[in-house]
């Protein structure tokens, strides 16, 4: 590419002839019906996500016309565009399997097309993590707007909301406390509008997390989706989005983000009891940036010193239209201030810390937003845990967890697939009681491409019955981030890696202890090493993707704990 003469990104050419370059874009951009002049202001693009296959975007088309109003206002040009979308319930085999494709889409979409700065729509889970990864590659001014939570409906007198309720009342259905009308019913309530899940599942946590990471202006996370406060947010994302790009030089993310930024990312998910999800996201985002690690150990340490202070299902009782009446996240910083990075760089040039001083409103007492001296738990909502089956660590919501199975030994019950567990969970004679440990293998990365959201293993079918609500559950999958539960995930390296958590068999004896954050199994040196081996050679004839997307999963995709991102799409170090 030749430089710019105007020294704006959107005005570089690839033709090597600049005048008959600029010539042939200007005759395309009229054939759009712009006029002559409408490309020699700066070029905002914003992604456009919506898709009839994602009801969390339903209001992206209005957010998009509020984004180009600001942009409007601003003096630039908003060009909409669009990238892949990914819905959780409407992507198969997993919305994770998708995430990496959709950083590519927007990494090279954003390099690939002339503008100086980019707007990022994004809402269900994946999306947002997928679009930071691709614009952070990309280094182009960004700015992250997302679709906001969906409002809360009722049943029965009853508050209800995606996607913590929907798990409780399956749960009581299987349990056989309710009929399948009344579970026909309840589905009508779930999702009564458009927008993300109304927990602090994964996409609120994201949301939260990328508010307090600098990537989007303070106060932009929590407004509903259907608010009108959604659409002034979408409005002034559109003006700060030209401020950024206009600045000399311009402010790119990789000028913003700096592992004090992360490690505010990661004090704000330990404060909200957020998704687990976030660990590997934040991880695979982490990634992205040269000359900057973040580990596991990062989430652990700062969970030692980050109280829970967000009372938000799953880990709390209450919706994120609730946590937006009460502040959201600003008022959530200014709690936490004290264990901030407040000189970390935000999109707009200025501090975290200057811009929580200047952020209109006080925290006013309330039960949303708890102050770091009354915590709803004291500190490590998510913990990692390392031990014999986990050399290079899992970890645990312990916040969400029973707290009489945070220390627990007990014996395996393994279920070595999907089809292995779906067979055997609800069997009669399944040799199980309460105290087992339920174990899932192979649904790990590689495993099961996308490490599905199936570590929260159903408790089987005659002790739910039984009263049975919670069980120790180990998996090297996921788990939703709207789940609740006593279960370990992303154990690495997976089973299907030939890490040593897929050699379990039942009968071994397990033991977690979050206290002293260790999960081991009790099986000689010996036996170890008798498994390993029969794995080795049945590894041997496992088929593999031969072609396609799926081939280049198979052979790119890391371990959970280096985020799940592909090798090499991570930036190469010190570059
Ligand atoms: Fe999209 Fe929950 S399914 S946010
Ligand atoms: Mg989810």
């Amino acid at each position: 590419m030749s430089s710019s003469p105007t020294g704006l990104r959107s005005k570089l050419t690839s033709y090597g002839d600049d005048e008959f370059s600029l010539f042939l874009r200007k005759a395309f951009i009229k054939g759009a019906g712009y006029s002559d002049d409408a490309l020699d202001r700066p070029i905002i693009g914003i992604i456009d996500t919506s898709s009839g296959f994602n009801p969390c975007h339903g209001n992206v088309p209005i957010l998009v016309k509020a984004v180009e109003r600001g942009v409007l206002l601003a003096g630039a040009l908003p060009v909409p565009f669009p990238t892949i979308s990914l819905h959780e319930s409407f992507a198969h085999p997993t919305s994770m399997f998708l995430r990496n494709l959709m950083s590519i889409d927007t990494e090279e979409m954003v390099k690939a097309q002339p503008m100086d700065g980019v707007v990022l729509i994004g809402g269900c889970d994946k999306t947002v993590p997928a679009q930071l990864m691709g614009a952070i590659s990309a280094n182009t001014p960004c700015i992250s707007l997302v679709t906001g939570p969906m409002l809360t409906s009722s049943y029965g007198g009853k508050r209800v909301g995606a996607c913590t309720d929907c798990r409780s009342y399956w749960k009581d259905y299987r349990a056989g406390m309710i009929d399948i009308e009344d579970i026909a019913r309840v589905n009508n309530e779930l999702v009564p509008t458009v927008g993300t899940c109304g927990v602090m599942g994964t996409a609120s946590t994201m949301a939260c997390i990328v508010e307090a990471l600098g990537l989007m202006p303070l106060g932009s996370a929590t407004a509903p989706a259907v608010s009108s406060a959604r659409s002034r947010i979408a409005e002034q994302t559109g003006s700060a989005i030209v401020a950024m790009a206009a600045r000399n030089p311009p402010l790119r993310p990789q000028d913003i983000l700096t592992l004090s930024s992360f490690e505010n990312a990661i004090t704000v998910l330990q404060a909200l009891g957020g998704s687990t999800n976030a660990v590997v996201h934040l991880l695979a985002i982490a990634g992205r940036m040269p000359s900057l690690s973040v580990t596991l150990d990062d989430f652990d340490r700062i969970g030692r010193r980050t109280p829970l202070l967000v009372n938000l299902k799953p880990s709390g009782s209450e919706y994120m239209e609730d946590f937006h009446k009460a502040g959201g996240v600003p008022a959530l910083l200014k709690q936490l201030a004290p264990l901030l990075h407040l000189d970390a760089l935000t999109v707009t040039g200025k501090t975290l810390g200057s811009e929580l001083d200047a952020y209109p409103g006080r925290i006013f007492k309330q039960d949303i937003i708890r102050s770091i001296s009354a915590p709803i738990f004291p500190s490590s909502a998510i913990a990692v845990l390392r031990g014999n089956i986990a050399p290079n660590g899992c970890v645990v919501k312990q916040s969400a967890a029973s707290p009489k199975l945070l220390r627990h030994t007990g014996r395996a019950v393994v279920f070595t697939s999907t089809a292995d567990l779906t067979m055997r969970i609800d069997a009669e004679g399944l040799d199980v009681t309460a105290d087992s440990v339920l174990v899932f293998q192979n649904i790990g990365p590689v495993g099961h491409p996308g490490m599905p959201e199936a570590g929260l293993i159903p408790i089987p079918k005659k002790l739910a019955q039984a009263g049975v609500r919670d069980m120790l559950r180990i998996s090297d999958g996921r788990m939703s981030g709207t789940a609740e539960g006593s279960v370990v995930l992303h154990v690495s390296p997976e089973a299907a890696a030939g890490g040593p958590f897929g050699l379990l068999r039942d009968g071994d004896m397990i033991t977690v202890d979050i206290e002293a954050r260790c999960l081991s199994a009790d099986v000689s040196e010996s036996d170890w090493e008798k498994r390993s081996l029969a794995w080795k050679e049945s590894s041997q004839r496992r088929t593999k993707p031969k072609r396609g997307y799926g081939k280049l999963y198979a052979t790119s995709v890391m371990q959970a704990h280096e985020g799940a991102d592909f090798d090499f799409l991570r930036a190469c170090q010190g570059s």
